[in-house]
C-alpha cells in the first residue's frame, strides 16, 4: 500500500509509505491520499487526521519524479483529472495536523502547508525545489507559502529551492513545534486529542471562516463569521458546554 490509512479514538493516521522513493507521490499514492481524505471527512466519529511519513528519513519528497511529473504533464490543463486533496479541489474542514518526520520537499511541504498544525521532528527540513527542475510548485506552494511565511522569505525558498531546517522552519512560523524524532507521533497526537475535547462544530466554523475569510473583504469576512456563529449557538454541544460552565462540570461533547 502506498498509503496506511487507519482510524482509532476520533483520530485518523495518515501515512504516506513509499520509504524506497522517500515517500514520493505517484499516482497512485495521490489517489489512496484522496480516498482517505475524503473518508475522514465523511466519518461523523472522525474529528482530527494527522499526516505523517511511513520513514524517518522523509515526510515526503513531493511529485515523484519518474512516474507523477509525467502523468501531471500529459493532462495539463484538465487538472479537474488530479484526484481531489486537501491540495486542490477537497474541502475539508475537519483539523488537519502535519507531523513531519523527515524531508518535506516539493509536494511534501504543499502537503504540510495544506494542513492546519504542523509538528516537526528535529531532523526535518522543509523546501521548494520545483525551480531547480524547470517546473513550479503545483500543488499550492506558491499560494499557501506566501500565506504562511513573509513574502521575502517565501521568495528566497521559491526562487532558490534551497532547504531550512526545523529550527529555521520554527523561527519563521511555518511550524508549530519541534520535538526529538522519537516524540513527534506522542506529540501530535497529544495535540489531536486536546482538539478532540473542543466541540468539533466549533473548530471546523473556526478552521473555514479562517481559510474562506483570508480571501474575503473584512465586511463579507464579518458576515460569513456571523454566519457560523448563529449556526454554532443553535449546536447541541454549545448548549452542553454552556450548561456545563455553568454547573461546573465537565461538558460531553457530542459533535452535534
Ligand atoms: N521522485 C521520485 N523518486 C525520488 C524523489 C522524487 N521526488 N526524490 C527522491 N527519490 C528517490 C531517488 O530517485 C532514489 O531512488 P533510487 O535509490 O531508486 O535511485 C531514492 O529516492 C533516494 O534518493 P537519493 O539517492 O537522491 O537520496 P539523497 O539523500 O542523495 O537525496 C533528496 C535526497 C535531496 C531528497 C534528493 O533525492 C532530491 O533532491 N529529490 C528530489 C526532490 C524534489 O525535487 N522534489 C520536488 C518534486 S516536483 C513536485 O513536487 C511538483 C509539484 O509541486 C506537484
Amino acid at each position: 500500500m502506498a498509503l496506511l490509512y487507519e482510524k482509532r479514538d476520533r483520530i485518523a493516521y495518515i501515512t504516506i509509505n513509499r520509504p524506497r522513493a522517500l515517500n514520493a507521490i505517484d499516482p497512485e499514492t495521490l489517489k489512496e491520499l484522496s480516498e482517505a481524505l475524503i473518508d475522514f471527512r465523511e466519518d461523523n466519529n472522525a474529528w482530527v487526521a494527522i499526516i505523517t511519513g511511513s520513514d524517518r528519513r522523509a515526510f515526503c519528497v513531493g511529485a515523484d519524479i519518474k512516474e507523477m511529473l509525467p502523468v501531471l504533464s500529459d493532462i495539463r490543463n484538465e487538472w479537474w483529472r488530479v484526484p481531489p486533496t486537501i491540495l486542490r479541489g477537497l474541502e475539508l474542514w475537519k483539523p488537519i495536523i502535519a507531523a513531519v518526520n523527515g524531508l518535506a520537499l516539493g509536494g511534501g511541504l504543499e502537503l504540510v502547508l495544506a494542513c492546519d498544525i504542523r509538528i516537526a521532528a528535529e531532523n526535518a527540513s522543509f523546501g521548494v525545489p520545483e525551480v531547480t527542475l524547470g517546473i513550479m510548485p503545483g500543488w499550492g506552494g506558491t499560494q499557501r507559502l506566501v500565506r504562511a511565511v513573509p513574502a521575502a522569505i517565501a521568495a528566497e525558498m521559491l526562487f532558490f529551492g534551497q532547504r531550512i531546517d526545523a529550527q529555521e522552519a520554527y523561527r519563521i512560523g511555518l511550524v508549530n513545534k519541534v520535538v526529538p524524532q522519537a516524540d513527534l507521533m506522542a506529540t501530535a497526537e497529544e495535540w489531536a486529542r486536546r482538539l478532540c475535547e473542543i466541540p468539533p462544530l466549533a473548530v471546523r466554523a473556526v478552521k473555514e471562516a479562517m481559510i474562506k475569510g483570508a480571501e474575503m473583504n473584512l465586511e463579507d469576512g464579518l458576515r460569513l463569521e456571523a454566519k457560523l456563529m448563529d449556526y454554532l449557538v443553535a449546536s447541541e454541544d454549545h448548549k452542553e458546554a454552556r450548561s456545563a460552565f455553568l454547573e461546573k462540570r465537565k461538558p460531553n461533547i457530542r459533535g452535534k
